[in-house]
């Protein structure tokens, strides 16, 4: 399972990479517009930091304008994947851009037809909010395994399913199961991750013991 940091600010960006554990990076235009910088800026320097795919989102909502922007994105880095509305506008979008050969995560996905739609349309990646979902009293984890399901159901379609809007560990543990591709989690949700207080406990009383006890291990010479 691909792990994607869900976030603009390079510097949790370069810092959560040299885990070795994040594969790639979403932005959107909420998370660009916290850094104070310029979109275009921050995406260049954040596909300089990162191999994998990094997710640019237009501001267009028709499709001369949206491939007017994904031109603009593309050109910067190889890795650079556009970020599209699941509209009409959008898929169309997404078509052409598929067609030649650009990488496209189809975003703020809250159905499984929806999902179905972006496949059809070529999407590299289409993105369920489930955090949001959740948030309105549904059942976000159930979409995606909606959208598993039916993906399975046709191999022909290569979208991989990102669960985005993930909120907590559980989310993750969930989308596991499930099968989904990737999961996009803001740096404090990857943090939280590898946090157990009895992996705390255990290392404090491991210490503890083998100061007792006087244990080293010598550097080697
Ligand atoms: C990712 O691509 C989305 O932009 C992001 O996960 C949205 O998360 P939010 O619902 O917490 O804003």
């Amino acid at each position: 399972m691909k792990f994607f940091l869900d976030t603009a600010n390079i510097a949790e960006i370069r810092e959560l990479s040299a885990t070795g554990l994040v594969d790639g990076i979403t932005t959107n235009p909420s998370l660009a517009a916290k850094t104070g910088r310029p979109m275009t800026e921050i995406i260049a320097e954040i596909c300089e930091a990162v191999e994998g795919p990094v997710s640019a989102e237009v501001l267009a909502t028709d499709t001369e304008g949206m491939l007017r922007e994904a031109e603009v994105l593309a050109a910067i880095a190889d890795n650079v994947v556009i970020k599209l509305p699941l509209t009409f506008d959008g898929l169309k979008a997404c078509r052409k851009l598929a067609d030649k050969g650009i990488k496209v995560n189809v975003t703020l996905c809250f159905s499984a037809v929806q999902a179905l739609l972006a496949a059809k349309a070529g999407a590299t990646f289409v993105s369920p909010f489930v955090g949001r979902l959740d948030d309105i009293g549904h059942d976000g984890m159930a979409l995606i395994s909606d959208i598993v399901e039916i993906y399975r159901n046709y191999p022909q379609y290569t979208t991989e399913v990102l669960v985005a809007s993930a909120r907590h560990p559980y989310h993750v543990l969930e989308a596991a199961r499930l099968g989904a591709h990737v999961v996009t989690l803001p740096p404090a949700t990857l943090r939280q991750l590898v946090k157990h207080p009895l992996t705390d406990s255990g290392i404090a009383q491991f210490l503890a013991d083998a100061e007792k006890a006087g244990l080293s291990i010598p550097p080697r010479g």
